[in-house]
């Protein structure tokens, strides 16, 4: 059924229920708006968008106003116009504009109505300045009260789309103004600095404090977030090489008009003055002298690139020569693409001829890894993040602090609680900010995930919620799993957890109940000895209650970096191909040796056939180094240094190796220990893709120049290949 009407004489069919702002808007139709955004609750205050009804006795507000059969309704007359140009002029009598917001912003959605209705105060009146002007001391956004229409557009993005209640409307009559908790600074009323009410301000009374008065960008390009593995994307501003702003893009896949601080604000580090814009390298290795192990290094020479890829390659295929290619080893990167991580493992495997290729995702979500493919023959999230959202029905976090490491999902997760009622139970050691959205909070102590797991389905059997038909259909080994989760009695786990028994109880029965229920977890479960345990326990869980395989529920583990399960899947890991083909199983060592085999210009083969062993692990290939064992090591956009525990023991490690080449960005704590450093390339200034944490490919575009002669990840690593090659067909 479809409600028919007739906008300015033009008959037009609607949804019922649809506003007559929307079904203009679908019909090509623009009403002016201002206190209007289709993402928030309209509230009709503004009148801007007043449009007359054939038959009503007065103009009414298409904003809030429904569709009805039959209705005749005029969007622009001179009355209407006449009346928007008063609204505009009442509204100027308290704004002032300062003239500091040049070129992006200086044409707001107010100053366009304005405009466009030759509003302006009457001859002889002056706008006042009311506010001090920047009145906040947020490091990102800027408040100049004088500007605000109280549209309060920038109240509900904060409570509707970032879910945070920060800003409202304090004080009456002429006196109203926006303020931020009881009348205070944004930060002391728990802003997160996420931005959304600058990207809901139409009038540029909120701004981001880093772009004012940086005027216009030449161009603006639309790429992915470098930070976590949520994958936003956003548009990058860019003026003379330089990015000036960072704003939504609400055809964003993952994340439409939401964007966190690290995303939105996160990019000043591209520009910074301690970026490495030449290649260096040790005085000792341009005077051709031997270095004693463990000495110190020496000084650094900036040279041109020929030399640093030369002595790159010549100290790389000297060690390989004397000790065998896995005494080198390999660093790659969760922050580059997944073409240079591919590439990178590809010169490991094929140029070097090692499997010692190896990343951080070996620290952070191996044992995620390991314990997905166990359970379900595929490490990664089950579910979409946008399924769960929409269709969970109860959730349970464990070990992610969703809100600081995953900003957007986890804003995402409290829209869900609020608006659609999901139940969140959270289990985590600390009061993490997301537990103020959960029904329950589980405080177990840390490390007894597998007894609170355990304890959490022994009271599902208990009771009766497991899915015996999802059990018998598509599991194997559940009488084995009945027999230990006897032994897991809520007396027990609550003397092993902490968790009182009662909460347990609550617990399981919110999470059996509500269903479909998702399961979210990150590093706080992985990082443990017990990591691939605690990932096994919750695909059980899981599998009990038969949430696999279903909208809304299944096993999600969040991955930390940008493209840490892109790096993975492109085989940037020690103990498998691309696409995880085991280098254990000769079928695919077979089918890659012809895949990528190299030849020499006689055809020749020149590649050393793939090991059939699993490399060295990062930490192992660090450790190693100690002993000798590994004398060189190849580095790319990865700090050793800040990744191990025991950092002592990693300079013990670094110094004891023989050469050591850093491919990165800034100098890094790393770099003491490097004998050669390669300035590469920040995400803003290369191509490429980053896989998100959803396995969503997305892709990442170039924005500015390298700054001095700093190069993209791959080329380096390509031009050190050509240098290696050409070394070896002597
Ligand atoms: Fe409809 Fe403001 S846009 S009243």
């Amino acid at each position: 059924m479809t409600v028919e009407l007739t906008i300015n004489g033009n008959k037009i069919r609607a949804q019922p229920g649809q506003t007559v702002l929307e079904a203009a808007a679908e019909n090509g139709i623009t009403i002016p708006t201002l206190c209007y955004h289709k993402d928030l609750t309209p509230v009709g205050s503004c009148r801007l968008c007043n449009v007359k009804v054939d038959g009503w006795g007065r103009d009414v507000a298409s904003c809030t106003l429904e569709v009805q059969e039959g209705m005749v309704v005029h969007t622009e007359t001179p009355a209407l116009a006449e009346a928007r140009r008063k609204v505009l002029e009442l509204l100027l009598y308290h704004y002032h504009d300062a003239g500091y917001a040049e070129g992006d912003r200086q044409e707001t959605e107010f100053s366009h109505w304005v405009k466009f209705y030759g509003a302006q105060l009457p001859a002889g009146v002056e706008s006042q300045v009311r506010y001090e002007v920047d009145s906040d001391p947020n490091p990102f956004v800027w408040v100049d009260l004088n500007k605000c229409i109280l549209c309060t557009r920038c109240v509900r993005a904060c409570a509707e789309i970032q879910c945070r209640f920060v800003w409202g409307v304090g004080e009456r009559g002429p006196e109203a103004k926006i303020i931020a908790g009881p009348d205070t600074t944004m930060l002391e009323s728990r802003c997160e600095s996420c931005g959304a009410c600058v990207a809901y301000c139409p009038t540029g009374a909120l701004d981001d404090k880093l772009s004012v008065g940086l005027g216009t960008a030449d161009k603006v390009v639309t790429t992915t977030c470098p930070y976590c593995g949520v994958g936003c994307n956003f548009d990058l501003h860019v003026q003379d090489q330089r990015i000036i702003r960072v704003t939504e893009n609400p055809e964003a896949p993952v994340n439409g008009m939401h964007l966190c601080v690290k995303g939105r604000y996160g990019y000043d580090f591209v520009h910074h003055s301690d970026r490495l814009t030449r290649p260096m390298v040790r005085e000792y290795l341009l005077q051709g002298e031997a270095k004693e192990r463990g000495a110190d290094r020496g000084a650094w020479v900036e040279v041109d690139w020929d030399t640093a890829l030369d002595i790159t390659a010549q100290n790389l295929a000297r060690i390989c020569h004397e000790s065998g290619p896995d005494a080198v080893g390999v660093l790659s990167s969760a922050k580059c693409t997944n073409e240079e991580n591919y590439l990178v493992q590809k010169f490991a495997r094929q140029v070097i001829g090692t499997h010692n290729i190896d990343h951080c995702a070996r620290l952070c979500h191996s044992s995620t890894v390991a314990g997905l493919s166990m359970c379900f023959g595929s490490g990664a999230m089950t579910n979409t993040m946008a399924d769960i959202l929409d269709k969970a029905g109860s959730m349970l976090i464990i070990g992610s602090n969703t809100t600081e490491q995953h900003p957007v999902f986890g804003t995402f997760i409290r829209g869900a609680v609020l608006e659609r009622d999901v139940k969140l139970v959270v289990a985590d050691p600390r009061a993490i900010d997301i537990t103020e959205f959960a029904v329950l909070h589980l405080q177990q102590k840390p490390g007894t995930d597998v007894a609170l797991i355990n304890g959490l389905m022994h009271l599902i059997l208990r009771e009766g919620w497991h899915d015996q038909d999802f059990i018998h259909e598509r599991t194997e080994g559940f009488a084995v799993l009945r027999e230990t989760l006897e032994k897991y009695p809520p007396g027990v786990v609550s003397e092993i957890t902490g968790v009182p028994a009662q909460d347990l109880v609550r617990a399981a029965e919110i999470l059996a109940l509500y269903k479909p229920m998702a399961v979210i977890f990150a590093m706080g479960i992985t990082q443990h000895t017990t990591g691939v345990l605690n990932v096994l326990s919750l695909g059980n869980l899981q599998m009990l209650l038969g949430n696999v395989g279903v909208e809304g529920g299944g096993v999600n583990p969040l991955r930390g970096q940008n493209n840490v399960q892109g790096a993975c899947d492109v085989g940037a890991l020690v103990n498998v191909f691309p696409g995880y083909q085991r280098v254990t199983d000769a079928h695919a060592r077979e089918k890659l040796q012809q895949a990528l085999a190299l030849q020499d210009p006689e055809g020749r083969a020149i590649a050393p056939l793939f090991g059939h062993e699993p490399g060295l692990t990062v930490v192992e290939m660090i450790h190693e180094a100690k002993k000798g064992h590994v004398r060189g090591l190849y580095i790319m956009g990865e700090n050793p240094m800040m990744t191990d525990p025991d950092v002592n023991y990693v300079r013990e490690c670094l110094k004891a190796a023989e050469f050591i080449v850093l491919q990165e960005i800034f100098p890094s704590e790393t770099s003491a220990y490097a004998d050669v450093l390669l300035p590469g390339a920040t995400w803003a200034e290369k191509s490429g893709t980053f896989t998100n944490t959803e396995r969503r490919v997305q892709l990442v575009r170039p924005a500015v120049d390298s700054p001095g002669e700093a190069r993209q990840d791959w080329i380096i690593t390509a031009s050190l290949a050509q240098k290696l090659l050409a070394l070896r067909g002597r």
